[in-house]
């Protein structure tokens, strides 16, 4: 069989990315620039800047990924790329490049959802899971436990109904004053701190619920931290530690009634605050406990990336879909339980 070759593009927040995928040999290339230090003296994402600066980055890292993968673009078979959810004038760049591109080579383009991505991107990885499985997608802008059946069939079990686990990792840094983004240093400084310290909410919600609120618990530790006077290094180290624990705690308690709801034995866990350690420890406590197996995407994919949008891409064009026009639309809002009646995807 011939060798087919996908481009992903990725540009739904504040990275730009590109990856290559190839039927014969997986993974081939993958590029990122993130735009980290741009937004960080705003404390956030500033959407107008991003879209300006995916507009920058893409062509450049769309070069370098074909580069890497060794190939021209005549030899692309399809390019995927982000169509949501996401910020709405970074998303037009993607897909508005993507579809000039697929039209420029007369291929299929093919418009994917990011959380999907995110979903998949443990089946980059060596080892990989098989359907079905139960998938705990924790990123900035999204908590979930999904009931993944079969590619494009995803069963939500349970949300957010508030902050997202990475928006609330991301306020609480703010509040500390210690910058944007603020997971991965929030969860530096824990390293340093005391996490029996403070005993904060764990907003578990109804007994069977698989929901998650984590308003509160943000709240909690803004009264706590108010209420320190002059607070020092090791005051914030254990806030720090503390709201991790709690945060953590709670994302793993979910996750255990959402394995004992379904019955599932695999699990597979995705997005930015997947590559959260101490997370990653309780998981792997919880998975032996129930006799399940555990998957995650390797750190950098864990976060946002092209490689993931050309994996599913890949699945999705090799299936035979793509994007019915070469018109370029995207979705801003779109959910993961909504993919199959997606009217961006024509089917033969
Ligand atoms: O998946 P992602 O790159 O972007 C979205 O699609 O939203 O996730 C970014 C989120 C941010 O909120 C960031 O603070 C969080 O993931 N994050 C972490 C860690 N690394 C990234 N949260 C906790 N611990 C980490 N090590
Ligand atoms: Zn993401």
């Amino acid at each position: 069989m011939n060798n087919v070759y996908t481009l992903g593009i990725e540009s739904s927040c504040d990275e730009t990315a590109a990856g290559v995928y190839s039927s014969q040999n997986g993974l081939i290339a993958h590029q990122l620039h993130s735009q980290a230090s741009l937004h960080r003296i705003y404390g956030g994402v500033v959407p107008e800047l991003a879209s300006r600066d995916h507009i920058k980055r893409v062509l450049p890292l769309v070069s370098a990924a074909l580069a890497q993968a060794k190939i021209v673009p005549k030899q692309l078979s399809g390019v995927a790329y982000t169509a949501g959810p996401g910020l709405a004038g970074a998303l037009l760049v993607g897909a508005g490049f993507a579809k000039s591109l697929a039209f420029a080579l007369n291929i299929p383009a093919l418009g994917i959802n990011h959380l999907e991505g995110h979903l998949l991107a443990p089946l980059l990885e060596a080892n990989k899971p098989s359907f079905p499985f139960l998938c705990l997608l924790v990123s900035g802008g999204h908590s979930m436990l999904l009931h993944a059946k079969a590619l494009g069939q995803y069963k939500l079990l349970g949300e957010s109904l508030d902050d997202a686990a990475g928006e609330a990792f991301d306020k609480v840094a703010q509040l500390l004053g210690l910058g944007y983004p603020g997971g991965v240093v929030l969860a530096k400084t824990a390293t340093m701190g005391d996490k029996q310290r403070f005993t904060l909410p764990r907003p578990l919600l109804a007994k069977d619920s698989l929901d998650f609120s984590f308003s509160g618990l943000k709240t909690a530790v803004r009264h706590t931290f108010l209420k320190i006077k002059n607070p020092s290094q090791q005051d914030i180290a254990d806030i720090c530690a503390s709201f991790e624990h709690t945060i953590t705690d709670v994302l793993v308690q979910k996750t255990q009634r959402a394995l004992l709801q379904t019955g599932l034995k695999k699990l597979v866990v995705t997005g930015g605050v997947g590559a959260n350690t101490v997370l990653r420890l309780k998981l792997a406590s919880l998975v032996q406990k129930n006799v399940a197996e555990l998957f995650y995407p390797r750190l950098e994919f864990c976060t946002d990336n092209g490689a993931m949008i050309a994996l599913a891409g890949h699945l999705r064009l090799s299936c035979g879909q793509f994007d019915s026009t070469y018109d370029i639309m995207t979705k801003p809002r779109w959910g993961l339980d909504k993919l199959e009646q997606a009217p961006l995807f024509h089917q033969h």
